[in-house]
């Protein structure tokens, strides 16, 4: 097992290992002071381990209570986290309490909300089971949901007590939902960790993830202490973000968040590439790694259609917007363009 201690607003210590949910009783009932665990969790995932989780807890002496709501991004939205709140309140969840996430993405974003904001604030515990909530959603402490308009408009920084990640519930994840993570995976290379990169090349980690994940979670680690509420450094971790939000934006949000961000890197490499911020060979690798861990590197939206959704985008600031550009096998940086560029660096990286 890997444990990683995060020293943000609030510290925690985010473990990596196998057969961690069994242990989560006992790690919870170290961390929180009331007796009562909200576990929320969706369609998907509550028959897998919600029995698990549940007898975990009540072997250490906490009752429960369970929340699952239809899986999938259609679901955070407010309606669902109003429900949420309702029930926390119709079982007398009291401020010394705790909520616990069961899930993907979608379950840790509505349930960190709901806990930023129920009472002020409860303490809530995330257990990631995709390795996309695993490496990136899980940690640091961006809670939301989403409105009409976009995606994670409403929300709010409110870091969890602790991260279990449990490295045997990425074991029955669909390979399509597995290669989701990967894209992330992949962005950490490129962000600032070329070691990791050649890593991936060589081996495919899916029989063994602990070392990529903890990898990752480190740098997101530093990253989220340099900067918890993403003014500078942690915007880092948008490569690929921007465009790949105008991706998903375009397909009316069929294409999946990992498979938008695939393509996102993928345009910004060229667009650096052709803007002669990046050496040539990023973009052959990068197309080379996304390929072989079944990702796509391209899209037939055209530059007009994406730059529009693009813009209606929150991390854009006034008349600027900051884009990760790589800049070398394994190195980004932050650039900061006046948004009217962004349609040309579509257009060069198409
Ligand atoms: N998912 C990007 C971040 O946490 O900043």
């Amino acid at each position: 097992m890997t444990t990683i201690q995060v020293k943000a607003s609030r510290s925690y210590e985010v473990k990596i290992g196998r057969g961690l949910l069994s242990s989560l009783g006992t790690e919870a009932a170290g961390l929180i002071q009331g007796r009562k665990a909200a576990i929320v969790s969706d369609s998907n995932v509550a028959p897998l381990y919600l029995e698990k989780v549940t007898a975990s807890l009540e072997g250490a002496g906490f009752r429960t209570c369970s929340f699952v709501f239809p899986a999938g991004e259609a679901s955070k939205n407010g309606q669902t986290y109003l429900n949420l709140l309702e029930f926390l309140a119709e079982n007398q969840v009291t401020r010394s309490d705790t909520l616990v996430a069961l899930g993907g993405g979608v379950v840790g974003d509505l349930t960190g909300f709901a806990a930023a904001t129920f009472l002020r604030g409860v303490a809530f515990i995330q257990l990631p089971t995709t390795l996309l909530a695993a490496v990136d959603a899980s940690v640091g402490g961006k809670t939301a949901i989403d409105l009409k308009n976009g995606k994670n408009l409403a929300g709010a920084f409110y870091q969890p007590r602790l991260v279990l990640c449990d490295l045997d519930t990425l074991d029955t994840l669909p390979d399509d939902i597995f290669a989701d993570g990967c894209a992330e995976v992949i962005k950490y290379g490129m962000i600032g960790d070329p070691a990791l990169l050649d890593m991936l090349g060589k081996t495919h980690f899916r029989a063994d993830p602990e070392e990529v994940v903890a990898r990752c979670i480190a740098m997101k680690r530093d990253l989220v202490e340099e900067d918890e509420f993403d003014t500078g450094a942690r915007q880092l971790l948008n490569l690929g973000h921007t465009i790949g939000h105008g991706i998903e934006a375009c397909s009316g949000y069929g294409i999946s968040h990992g498979k938008a961000v695939a393509v996102g890197m993928t345009i910004i490499t060229r667009a650096a590439m052709a803007e002669g911020m990046c050496p040539e060979e990023a973009l052959p690798n990068l197309q080379s790694l996304l390929n072989t861990y079944g990702l796509p590197d391209s899209t037939d939206y055209s530059a007009a259609d994406l730059y529009e959704k693009t813009l209606s985008d929150k991390k854009r600031t006034g008349g600027t917007i900051s884009l990760v550009v790589p800049t070398a096998w394994g190195k980004s940086v932050l650039h900061k363009v006046p948004v009217e560029d962004l349609l040309h660096w579509i257009e060069k990286g198409l």
